[in-house]
């Protein structure tokens, strides 16, 4: 054996033998060095690092194993935690995503439709809300929701991310929504997250609840300016969720971020708001004074650090970004500040829109529409000979379509009986899901994508739906034994300062402000800007790609889709529950894992029928060639077309 010849030479020689033990002195120390370090934290010495006390994968006992299962999850090891200062938290490598309760005080079980619920003796009104009957939700749907949440997940989820929109809709002139009532309604559903955590057992550190803001959540509805009265209101209802050294940014913008696991793991909370065209106090995202452009500021600053320390973020906010919700110069740089951190970033996960559905963003799109006007800001990436051929984000089919087949009141998602969601469905098939491109032209991890998660709402505009994700933990307890964390002062004290910096812009900027106004309501053309500091730098090519293209630690596994069948609950055929309505490894999804590249290739599943007929369509018709039928392929749109629609049924109904 050469491995027993080799040593008998080493030892031969004395000066490899001195080598060898040096260097096995040398391990020893460094161990031993190790061991003190690990021992000596925190001491005042080095103050600002520190490390887990303990890190310890725990093992599951039957009845908790069988628990797991009856929901549809997969039992794993949890890892436990525990924090210099005593305080246990235990990872599950799962968290919910819950969007859109809408909770309507004045809900009336037994009243009228027409009436929004509110009054009336027609007895349509179900106990607990109605799929597409176009009202809000009655009380007890959220009671029971956060019971049924409570009895169920509680003890096996890490946190909670809540997407937004707690208020009911401003729907009824007889009782107009103020200020307070929609302060009232927020204090009551962030009263409920509070209530929820409480159920945690051993002063546990989770589960975080990172609220967003929505829309709805606001007064006037969709109107937020920076450091403005209705941004007090809702730090007066959230406050207990927004980390205190953060305050002062969230009286800003509405906007922070809460590390879920030390140096490891964060959810950013964005104020879409400031993205969103229906918001009348937002321009773009292009000029400095405006509220969005600052947002992109923050932004850039907190995605840096979390680079720095080689975290991984989840993004999160009320309103999806797609070419009606954003505008334009907000859509892009959204997507392109998403493509260069795409070693940080996980993933994002919206609501709003009611419907549960993916929106693939396309960063040669993204950089095509801003090379137009920022002509020699970027060297080319990896994919520019594509954008060639790709039509720019802002004019492209999507957009076209969108614009002409939609009202803009379809994209404020009102409230009221949903109608064209299937008609919008279809639109995005043709011109989302049908041109995502194959590896060839996106990259072997599709890395020329990201993916945003909408997902379905409690306010039963179809059914009332839930989403657990469960993410890769199985090297975590090893990973975490390493970790060593630093505190965050030094990093907020310099977000105040950047802060104090953007506020000056104000003073500067008002010429332009009031230039800006009498162009309001034309079709904006993106004008040509100056050096522009909101646009990321392209990602450093030795960084690894991140757990959404390669499978790793915090890697999206899989998640299963929950949903309260609200009609057989109200006919008191079933116990007020959620039940399991798919999850993304079943026969018609088939994703082994949930990777960006996944979710394009189940994309281009979706859209291969359409592509194929438009090709087909095309060509002339030759004599005897049959028409093609995809018989699986169009099982699964159908499939996903009924989960868009929560199995509310909505897509057969009539209502287009
Ligand atoms: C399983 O573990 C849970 C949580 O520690 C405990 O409450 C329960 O009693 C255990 N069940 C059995 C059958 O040991
Ligand atoms: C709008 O909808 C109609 C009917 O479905 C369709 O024929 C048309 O192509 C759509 N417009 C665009 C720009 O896609
Ligand atoms: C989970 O992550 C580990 C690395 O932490 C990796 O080796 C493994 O392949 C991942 N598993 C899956 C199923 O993605």
């Amino acid at each position: 054996m050469e491995k027993e010849k080799e040593i008998p030479k080493r030892s031969s020689s004395p000066y490899l033998s001195l080598t060898y033990y040096c260097s096995i002195f040398l391990v020893f120390s460094i161990c031993i060095y190790a061991t003190i370090t690990n021992y000596i934290y925190p001491l005042p010495t080095t103050p600002t690092i520190n490390q887990f006390v303990s890190v310890n994968s725990l093992n599951l006992n039957d009845s908790q194993i069988s628990s797991i299962k009856n929901l549809g999850l997969t039992p794993k090891k949890p890892v436990q935690i525990i924090n210099n200062d005593g305080k246990k938290m235990t990872i599950h490598g799962r968290f919910l995503h819950i969007t859109d309760l809408h909770i309507d005080p004045y809900y009336k079980d037994g009243s009228d439709f027409d009436e929004m619920c509110h009054r009336g003796k027609s007895g349509e009104a179900g106990k607990y809300g109605d799929a597409i009957m176009g009202c809000d939700s009655p009380p007890l749907l959220v009671d029971e929701t956060f019971k049924w949440i409570r009895e169920n997940l509680i003890d096996k989820i890490d946190f909670i991310i809540y997407t937004g929109d707690s208020p009911r809709h401003d729907n009824d002139r007889e009782y107009p929504r103020t200020q307070l009532k929609i302060t009232e309604m927020n204090k009551d559903i962030s009263r409920r997250f509070e209530e929820l955590a409480q159920y945690n057992k051993d002063g546990e550190l989770n589960p975080w609840t990172c609220h967003v803001s929505g829309n709805n959540c606001v007064w006037p509805h969709q109107t937020i300016a920076m450091a403005s009265d209705t941004i007090r209101e809702l730090f007066s209802a959230w406050k207990e969720f927004i980390p205190s050294y953060q305050m002062h940014t969230y009286l800003q913008g509405a906007y922070f971020f809460q590390e879920i696991i030390p140096n490891q793991l964060a959810v950013l909370s964005l104020n879409s708001l400031f993205w969103f065209s229906n918001n009348p106090l937002v321009d773009d995202c292009d000029t400095p004074s405006d509220a969005g452009y600052k947002h992109f500021e923050w932004l850039g600053y907190v995605l840096k650090e979390m680079r720095a320390r080689n975290m991984k973020v989840w993004l999160s906010s009320h309103v999806p970004p797609n070419e009606k919700n954003f505008d334009n110069t907000c859509l892009r740089k959204y997507i392109v500040w998403t493509h260069e951190y795409r070693d940080v970033i996980i993933g994002g996960l919206y609501g709003h829109m009611n419907l549960d559905h993916f929106i693939p963003l396309d960063s040669v799109q993204a950089y095509k529409s801003i090379k137009k006007d920022f002509k020699n800001q970027f060297t080319d990436s990896a994919f520019s000979a594509f954008e060639i051929e790709e039509e720019e984000l802002g004019e492209s089919g999507l957009y076209k379509a969108l614009d002409e087949n939609f009202s803009d009141g379809f994209f404020k998602a009102l409230g009221g009986v949903p109608s064209n969601k299937v008609k919008y469905m279809d639109t995005l098939r043709e011109n989302l899901y049908a041109p995502l491109k194959g590896q060839k032209k996106s990259g072997e991890y599709y890395e020329r994508y990201s993916v945003a998660h909408v997902g379905a709402s409690v306010i039963p505009t179809f059914n009332p739906g839930l989403r657990v994700w469960e993410y890769n933990i199985t090297n975590l307890e090893q990973e975490l034994q390493q970790v060593k964390f630093e505190p965050w002062d030094k990093f907020f004290a310099g977000v105040e300062k950047m802060v104090e910096v953007q506020s000056k812009y104000e003073s500067d900027d008002e010429a332009s402000i009031s230039k800006k106004k009498h162009k309001k309501n034309k079709k904006k053309k993106n004008k040509k800007k100056k050096r522009d500091h909101t646009f990321p730098k392209p990602m450093p090519k030795d960084r690894p790609l991140g757990p959404a293209y390669i499978e790793q630690t915090y890697t999206p596994e899989r998640y299963v889709q929950y949903y309260a069948d609200l009609d057989s609950i109200n006919k008191g055929k079933k116990d007020f529950g959620y039940e399991i309505e798919y999850s993304t490894d079943d026969s018609l999804y088939g994703m082994a894992s949930l990777t960006v590249k996944n979710w394009i290739e189940y994309g281009r599943k979706l859209g291969k029928p359409i592509k194929e007929a438009n090709a087909d369509g095309k060509k002339k018709n030759k004599k005897g060639k049959k028409k093609k039928t995809h018989g699986k392929l169009d099982k699964i749109w159908t499939n996903y077309l009924k989960n868009t629609f929560v199995s509310s049924d909505y897509e057969h109904k009539g209502y287009g």
